[in-house]
């Protein structure tokens, strides 16, 4: 067994015991190691940031958890069967978007996630930045290399939509709304953003990498000013500071189980769960950027575009950037 494994494994073990030690004899039987192997492992673990309380007559008993993501963290008790199986986090890279193209290029396995504690490049839809201050959000990108070609995959980002707020719903108790085309939004304002990016061919995807910022811990200081759309994090929002580790298993879990029902039944339901939490329905709103309208959000099609019903009739619109109009607009 890979050291990093026989970690993950004493990790596991430590977490799910109710009696609150774990014994060295146990930990030796569970992975087939010696006492001297399981001393080791400890030892690393504590250098890891780990706070391992080691008694005697008992055996082991983990205190307290590092700050920092960890990759075995990440990984111990996930459970999934295709998101996570090689998580990669960072502590300072530029883009986890870029990294993830990198690892796709080179033949990195479907549902490998990268995670980033700080971006210094961070990139967000139509060439804007994404702000990625250390160690208070989730910055994350998944490979995921479908069997399909390039136009079924446009559910994919409403799929990750769905996953972040169920994720958010679970683990912090707040309800996001979701903005057309792959915002997140709590009381109103951008909690979090994808961005997905496509290797492809005419008839076959390559690979796809699904980029996800959610701001969690962040306060309003940390924001860049002059931002285009009001932003929030989950702790403004509900004046509750966000377990990092907790929310970023919740949405690998929820990304992996909408990503086996996409595969396995087609967009319907995840469209279907998109469209119960749209955001600005029966509103006013205006497209810019993209197709440029005006009317009121009908919700979006079987194909994921957005329905207005303009002064000109129903309209589909299928790319751009949606503003909510005032009363006085
Ligand atoms: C947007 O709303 O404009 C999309 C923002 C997407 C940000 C995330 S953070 C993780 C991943 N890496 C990036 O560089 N961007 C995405």
């Amino acid at each position: 067994m890979a050291a990093g494994d026989a970690r993950e494994h004493i990790l596991e073990l430590l977490r799910q015991t109710s009696e609150g030690h774990v014994s060295g004899e146990e930990i030796c039987r569970v992975l087939g190691v010696s006492r001297a192997a399981v001393w080791k492992h400890i030892r690393a673990l504590r250098e890891l940031g780990y706070d391992i309380q080691g008694v005697a007559s008992r055996g082991y008993r983990l205190l307290a958890a590092p700050e920092r993501l960890l990759a075995a963290e990440v990984r111990a008790g996930l459970g999934t069967r295709r998101i996570g199986g090689d998580v990669r986090v960072f502590d300072r890279i530029d883009s986890t978007n870029t990294v993830a193209h990198r690892l796709g290029a080179e033949g990195g396995a479907d549902g490998t996630v990268v995670v980033a504690e700080e971006q210094t490049a961070g990139r967000g839809r139509l060439g804007r930045s994404w702000a990625s201050p250390a160690g208070v959000n989730l910055y994350l990108s998944v490979l995921l290399r479908p069997e399909l070609p390039p136009q079924r995959t446009i559910p994919l980002t409403f799929l990750a939509a769905v996953a972040v707020a169920r994720a958010l719903a679970e683990t912090c108790g707040v309800q996001a709304e979701l903005k057309w085309p792959n915002d997140l939004l709590l009381n109103g304002r951008k909690v979090a953003g994808l961005l997905n990016e496509m290797q492809a061919e005419t008839e076959r995807v390559n690979y796809l990498v699904l980029g996800i910022g959610l701001n969690l811990n962040m306060t309003p200081d940390q924001f860049p000013p002059l931002l285009r759309y009001p932003a929030t994090s989950v702790r403004i929002a509900s004046g509750r500071s966000a377990d990092r580790l907790q929310v970023l298993q919740s949405l690998l879990r929820w990304l992996d189980r909408l990503y086996d029902e996409f595969l396995a039944q087609g967009p319907e339901p995840i469209l279907r769960a998109w469209d119960e939490r749209c955001a600005f329905r029966g509103k006013p709103v205006q497209v810019s950027g993209g197709d440029q309208a005006r009317g009121v959000l009908v919700g979006i099609d079987a194909d994921g575009a957005l329905l207005l019903d303009t002064a000109a009739g129903r309209r589909r619109i299928l790319s751009g950037d949606l503003q909510p109009l005032s009363g006085k607009d």
